[in-house]
């Protein structure tokens, strides 16, 4: 099949299955994945919808500009549709967003004004506010204002909602979505809640943001608001697209679970998703541990793609410096797991020749052995030290190990850390042995440290 422009291609994104992250969990958990839309995320059929809905009206006309407040996806759909058509394109963004955002932006012809994140909606720096300024000022401008702009609920209610009924064979039974201007959350769940009046929806906020409290308790309350880092979702104000009545519950998510969650899809699931897809993911999981039964069906929305959060959510450094990754230390138990059950440890007995012993450990190819008396490990033959002793008496290798032998080696905890590891290993200390649970030993080298450290 040939489209006709990439717009064409927007929507019909996958559901899939979610088989890892969801360990421990009853019913069916599924992702809807929209950074398969053209411009990587769900905020395309929005975009599109907003532009078809203003042309129809006749507000935007041939070569007008598209002026819009966005935290990038929105930009970028609506980019593409000015491509597409021929219109220009000024996007306000706020500065905690991440640069890649504002760089793919312009990469497709946009202009980009950045405003700062911690000022008053109605502050004239905000990037709400200037939006409005510019469209005022700029002829033949429009601003579509995706917060209150109806056709973005209306484009989820006729796409979304409509493809997750069908891909699910009409057996949803939740639906969770994060919440920022509302549409991908309400729409859908319009359209949902139409068919299966029981279907039960869950609502994704952040700390920081106003939504959970204006649902639970009709406040709106100032002193819920302050600087978050997760981008797209929460608000400091009401838009028009969230529609309370569709949203049954709202769970709340930090900047660090979301990340943590983001990570996890696409290490476990193979999905390289946005850090808000890893809040959704956060939230979605704790509502379904309480509350999915064997037979239900949850989709929850993953919004956009990875590679716009590569410098933060999936940059270690980014991680560790904002505390949202401990530095995970390898322990002995994961060098035998790496292992695979194919480690067999060779020992030699205290009363075998030193001979035999050497010619044991050149044929297996290891630089230390430990000395076995019946069950009992009592010393070590280490090819470094031998190599002294031989010089001096060649007569040695007819003694008993048991004679020339050094001291045994150390056994250590099956849970000590790497970083434990190698502060034992030294000059006196060639190699550690470690029981696994079921006793069998295993030897642990300075080699097998090193590997660990890189791989
Ligand atoms: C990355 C990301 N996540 C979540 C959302 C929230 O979606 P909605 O505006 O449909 O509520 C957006 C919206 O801009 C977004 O860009």
């Amino acid at each position: 099949m040939i489209y006709n422009s990439i717009i064409d291609t927007i929507g019909n994104t996958p559901v899939v299955r979610l088989n890892k992250v969801t360990k421990g969990i009853k019913g069916t958990v599924l992702a809807k994945v929209e950074y398969f839309n053209p411009g990587n995320s769900t905020k395309d059929r929005m975009a599109v919808k907003m532009i078809d809905d203003a042309e129809r009206a006749g507000t935007l006309k041939p070569g007008g500009t598209i002026i819009e407040g966005t935290s990038g996806n929105t930009g970028m759909g609506l980019a593409l549709v000015a491509v597409a058509r021929g219109y220009k394109c000024i996007f306000t963004m706020a500065d905690k967003q991440s640069q890649e955002k504002i760089n793919i932006l312009k990469s497709v012809g946009a202009e980009v004004v950045v405003c700062p994140t911690n000022v008053e909606p109605d502050d004239p720096r905000s990037y709400y506010s200037v939006a409005r300024k510019l469209n005022r000022e700029i002829p033949n401008s429009i601003y579509p204002n995706q917060y209150d702009n109806l056709s973005n609920t209306a484009a989820h209610y006729e796409t979304t909602g409509p493809e997750i009924w069908k891909q699910t064979d009409g057996k949803i039974t939740h639906y969770a979505a994060t919440v920022g201007t509302g549409g991908s959350m309400c729409g859908t769940a319009k359209f949902l809640k139409e068919k299966n009046p029981k279907l039960v929806t869950v609502g994704i906020d952040t700390y920081g943001s106003v939504f959970k409290k204006y649902k639970e308790t009709g406040i709106f309350d100032k002193n819920e608001i302050y600087p978050y880092l997760t981008e797209g979702f929460g608000e400091d104000i009401l838009p028009k697209n969230v529609n309370f009545d569709v949203i049954d519950t709202f769970i709340k998510v930090t900047d660090k679970d979301g990340a943590i969650g983001a990570r996890r899809l696409a290490r476990e699931e193979g999905l390289f998703v946005g850090w808000s897809s890893g809040s959704a993911l956060h939230g979605a999981l704790e509502y379904a541990r309480d509350h999915l039964k064997e037979n239900d069906v949850m989709v929850i929305l993953l919004p956009d793609h990875g590679t716009r959060y590569l410098n933060k959510v999936y940059n270690d450094q980014w991680m560790k410096d904002h505390g949202f990754l401990e530095r995970q230390f390898a322990t002995a138990k994961d060098i035998v797991a790496s292992r695979n059950g194919k480690d067999s440890l060779h020992t030699v007995s205290v009363t075998s020749k030193l001979g035999d012993a050497i010619r044991i450990m050149n044929r297996e190819g290891v630089d230390q052995v430990p000395v076995v008396e019946g069950a009992d490990f009592v010393g070590s033959i280490v090819s470094a030290n031998l190599l002294e002793k031989m010089i001096s008496d060649p007569q040695l290798k007819d003694k008993n190990v048991g004679d020339v032998m050094d001291k045994p080696m150390l056994f250590v905890a099956l849970d000590s850390t790497l970083d434990v590891l190698s502060s034992l290993l030294n000059r006196d200390n060639k190699a550690l042995l470690v029981r696994d649970e079921t006793h069998k030993v295993h030897i642990i080298t300075q080699h097998d440290i090193l590997k660990a450290i890189t791989s």
